[in-house]
């Protein structure tokens, strides 16, 4: 087997001769061409009218609540399953996350918990599309809508993902993406908001660069942030857009070769999409319900050489978020506790994913 890498980005040559010509030009910070390149190419892939590129997913996520007037007194409805970025922004406007219990299928937020912690106070909900797998739109939109609710898509992790033929982040209000080292495409560190709204999108822009006026100089009408994504980091987004194609293609492939080996075991459960859906399988990842110590499935691997990661940790786990007990999450911590993520990363061959999961099962089978 080659070097098995689990979420390690994919770079070469395209990227650096882009990086290169952005160095040669000398914008090398938050003012150069690729920037404005990068996002409209962006937006056209996704099919969004507007795009603004950022400093990263959470300052993404921290413009999109900004932008929605979320502050004191508010609530904002997020999974206990989840990447904390997903939830600190909301405790940067100074509103007030509020958890809900995920779905066993799809490991995302479960739109009758989401529904039940409505109250007059709820301004916005957070779904994650967790692992590139799509939350279930149809429910979580119809539910906005009735309840007057922004919706923020946080598809940091679901870059290449659709549900109903459209690119989730397209779906909501206003979608967010990061182009973190793991993600589907990088730019080192960075990240999109896609938006349908031109003010809202423009406001943004404005946001992100100070609050800057720039039609009247070095002039700021009111607070802004140092948000901008920087040109080399654009330049890095262009050479990988130029790849995309060939990353989903890759991490589709990976998940057939998975679904492949390790359908037929009973022991092992699958993401699974809701109707409609298609997820960008970002991150490989299943459930091994009946196993004790995941801990020594994952040492055992690591002797083979492949690197493997437990879930995020339900939110509830943190001092911060503490107070809403364990009790309520059931779902969250069922898949918290026998999850298990497994080598992804594009830069991995196809015969060593078909290895990956033999030697996962061979593990299995040694402790039956
Ligand atoms: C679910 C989720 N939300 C938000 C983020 C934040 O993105 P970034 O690291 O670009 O700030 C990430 C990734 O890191 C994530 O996985």
């Amino acid at each position: 087997m080659s070097e098995i890498f689990l979420d390690a980005p994919n770079l070469g040559d395209l990227e650096k001769r882009y990086l290169c010509e952005a160095i040669d030009s000398g914008y090398v910070s938050t003012v150069g061409p690729f920037i404005p390149q990068f996002e409209q190419r962006f937006a056209e892939w996704m099919g969004s009218p507007w795009a603004v590129a950022t400093q990263s997913g959470t300052a993404s996520l921290h413009m999109a609540l900004y932008q929605l007037g979320i502050g004191p007194g508010d609530e904002v409805i997020v999974p206990a399953l989840t990447f904390v970025a997903s939830i600190n922004p909301i405790l940067y406007v100074g509103a007030t996350p509020v958890l809900a219990d995920i779905d066993l299928m799809t490991w995302n937020i479960d739109p009758k918990k989401m529904e039940q912690v409505i109250t007059p106070k709820t301004k916005a909900v957070i779904p994650v599309h967790l692992f590139g797998n799509p939350c279930a739109m149809k429910e979580i939109l119809e539910i906005a809508q009735r309840h007057k609710l922004f919706v923020i898509e946080d598809a940091t992790e679901s870059l290449g993902a659709s549900f109903d033929g459209r690119m989730t982040g397209t779906l909501g209000d206003l979608g967010c993406f990061s182009f973190n080292g793991n993600k589907i495409m990088t730019t080192g560190g960075g990240g999109m908001i896609l938006g349908k709204d031109k003010d809202s999108i423009s406001h943004i822009r404005f946001l992100v660069n100070q609050g800057r006026d720039e039609s009247r100089g070095y002039f700021h009408p009111e607070m802004g942030f140092n948000y901008r994504m920087t040109n080399l980091e654009a330049a890095l987004g262009l050479a990988q857009m130029d790849r995309l194609k060939e990353f989903l293609q890759k991490k589709k492939r990976y998940h057939e070769i998975y679904q492949d080996e390790l359908s037929g075991f009973k022991n092992i459960i699958f993401q699974r999409e809701v109707p409609k859906a298609q997820s960008t399988w970002w991150l490989n990842s299943v459930l091994i319900p009946d196993h004790k110590d995941l801990a020594s499935v994952q040492n055992q691997l690591k002797e083979q050489g492949i690197p493997t990661r437990r879930f995020f940790m339900p939110v509830t786990e943190f001092p911060m978020f503490s107070e809403n007990g364990r009790s309520g999450f059931p779902n969250t911590y069922q898949v918290f506790e026998k999850g298990l993520c497994l080598p992804s990363s594009t830069l991995n061959q196809e015969e060593d994913v078909v290895n990956i999961a033999r030697q996962l099962i061979k593990i299995l089978d040694r402790r039956n």
